[in-house]
């Protein structure tokens, strides 16, 4: 369970993120919609650390991280995986280099174990054999599967995706949502996904926070999406013709 509370971030004056308080749940694919430019990306990065909010706590499980110096922070850290937006492998190292470099980063684990894991962990996303090829040789839908791959090596309690399905098609975006979603439930953990794709929302919308000029502006599950009377959020959704038409 992550908690927000009273989440605020200005970039040299200009307000991003406005008093956004959510609670994202274990075991479940949490969302945060919202057009671009509404601080999806900037959330998550407060989140992760890699941004400091001005103002407002995050609670991991109930600590404080906003409250924690570096040091204290690293266990929590430990425990977070991140696919980012556009993948952000890196180029120059293999497939296996690449989901390798948690474990090297934060683990003691012999070279054996660590293979072991990162075999473990490119079957958990149906890829097999493609250890040794560089990641320049991989189509957008496994770079994002070897993104998955790497994200969940430390075995996270906390998953978070930025747009994992930007750039696929949709069959494939639908097979990397599901992948999330096994993910997610299989090891029971709190993941937190940026989107602006309703076929996501349709199959993951647990939980949805709708930010709009970065405040929360609706919360609910993805049923709730067709029923609100909220401006802005069927604006945003209904934009285009074909979905207007689903709604009753
Ligand atoms: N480091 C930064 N410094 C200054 N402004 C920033 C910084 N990072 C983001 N912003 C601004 O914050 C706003 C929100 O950006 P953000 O990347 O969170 O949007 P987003 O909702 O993720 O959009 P998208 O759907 O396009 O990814 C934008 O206006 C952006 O220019
Ligand atoms: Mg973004």
């Amino acid at each position: 369970m992550i908690e927000l509370r009273n989440i605020s971030k200005s970039f040299a004056g200009r307000q991003i993120l406005d008093d956004v308080s959510v609670l994202f749940e274990k075991g479940k694919t949490n969302l945060v919609i919202g057009g671009s430019g509404s601080g999806k990306t900037v959330l998550m990065k407060c989140m992760v650390g890699l941004l400091e909010p001005d103002h407002g706590h995050i609670f991991y499980d109930r600590r404080d991280f906003s409250g924690m110096d570096l040091d204290e922070r690293k266990p929590i850290r430990k425990e977070i995986g991140m696919v980012f937006q556009g993948g952000a492998l890196f180029d120059s190292m293999t497939v296996e280099e690449n989901v390798m470099f948690p474990l090297s980063m934060f683990t003691s684990m012999s070279i054996a174990e660590k293979r072991e894991r990162v075999t473990f962990c490119l079957q958990r996303v149906s890829l097999n054999n493609v250890n040794n090829l560089s990641t320049s040789e991989l189509s957008g839908g496994m770079k994002k599967r070897v993104a998955i791959a790497r994200a969940i090596a430390l075995n996270p309690r906390y998953l978070f995706c930025d747009e994992p399905n930007s750039g696929l098609d949709p069959q494939t975006a639908i097979v990397i949502d599901n992948l999330i979603r096994e993910i997610t439930e299989e090891f029971n953990i709190t993941t937190v996904i940026n989107t602006h794709d309703m076929n996501s929302v349709m199959e993951l919308g647990y939980k949805v926070l709708f930010l709009y000029k970065g405040k929360k502006w609706w919360e609910g599950d993805a049923e709730g999406i067709f029923r609100t009377d909220n401006k802005d959020l069927n604006e945003f959704v209904f934009a285009s013709k074909l979905l207007r038409g689903m709604k009753k």
